[in-house]
């Protein structure tokens, strides 16, 4: 069963030719209608469910278009006026979408809901984002970073701020494309440390530093994400040790020239970056969230045994 769990567990190969799809698929259709479906239709009659039990703009939008384009069709539920907020478990709740849907997408309050799902389905299970990691998200990123001209084997990405969900699926790919990671945060907001010793078990290297500029000094890439993350407590705790990490012109301007600066988005304009870095010429942040699209496809194709 191809489920897409987490960038550390796909081979690196698989990652590899997804990005390659997803390039290619994105270039066949330029300039398409967006409800169009692909010259091959590869899902044809595939139904993908997608799970919420947190918000969603992207993610949401990216898999029902992206599943459309490839001639399938996607439904979304929540877990508010589902009955997974009433105490169904996401065992029998797999069990049942599985007869009627043939690949689930989940966005999980607890990484382990994901894992139980992916369990007790009989279809591909998808990770939307969990509280430990975010692997769609990072492949739109990378898709981004190619496009933008950058190779990503012996590139240099500057992560500013939360060692969050996101951060994790950086570091858990960086082993499979052979970047290199500098990971600025305060002190009680590094990322997992047996994550970053499996990815540097695995060749990746992986520097972790509490001061920003020197995080964006030689990189090719600088990367953040909100301080508070869906699900984060202690908002007011988090503002005042994160504020040092903003990503403005000037922490950018430390970076190499012609840096690409990314967020996964939804940013929080003034907090951990600033208007002039979101609206600026190094700012790929829209091609970035349609990347989504793209990438994804290619992610359902892996997952349908057609990749
Ligand atoms: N980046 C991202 O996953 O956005 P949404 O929360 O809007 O899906
Ligand atoms: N780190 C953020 C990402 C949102 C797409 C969160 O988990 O809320």
């Amino acid at each position: 069963m191809n489920h897409f769990l987490d960038l550390d567990t796909v081979p690196a190969p698989v990652l590899r030719a997804i990005l390659d799809e997803a390039h290619r698929r994105k270039a066949a259709r330029a300039g398409w209608p967006k409800a169009k479906v692909d010259a091959d239709g590869p899902l044809d009659g595939w139904q993908l469910g997608m799970i919420f039990e947190k918000s969603s703009t992207r993610t949401r939008v990216s898999f029902d278009v992206g599943m459309r384009q490839l001639g399938g069709a996607a439904l979304a539920l929540d877990s508010r006026t589902s009955q997974l907020g009433r105490g169904e478990t996401m065992a029998d709740t797999a069990r049942v979408l599985s007869r009627m849907t043939d690949m689930l997408m989940l966005r999980a309050n607890r990484h382990g809901d994901l894992l139980e799902l992916a369990q007790f389905a009989s279809v591909p299970v998808i990770n939307g984002l969990t509280d430990r990691s975010h692997p769609c998200q990072i492949l739109a990123d990378l898709q981004t970073l190619e496009e933008g001209g950058l190779d990503l084997k012996g590139a240099r990405i500057a992560w500013a701020g939360d060692g969050n969900n996101v951060c994790a699926s950086f570091i858990h790919a960086a082993p499979a494309f052979g970047y290199s990671m500098a990971i600025a945060t305060p002190p009680g907001y590094v990322p997992d440390r047996a994550m970053v010793e499996a990815a540097r078990a695995r060749g990746a290297r992986i520097d972790l530093t509490d001061d920003v500029n020197a995080a964006a000094a030689g990189a090719d890439s600088v990367v953040t994400d909100t301080w508070v993350s869906m699900g984060d407590t202690g908002e007011r705790e988090r503002k005042q040790a994160l504020g040092p990490y903003q990503v403005s012109s000037d922490v950018l301007d430390k970076a190499n020239p012609g840096a690409i600066f990314l967020h996964c988005l939804p940013a929080h304009r003034g907090e951990e970056v600033t208007d002039e870095v979101m609206d600026g010429p190094q700012s790929r942040i829209f091609d970035e969230a349609e990347n989504r699209v793209h990438a994804q496809k290619a992610v359902m194709l892996w997952c349908a045994g057609k990749l």
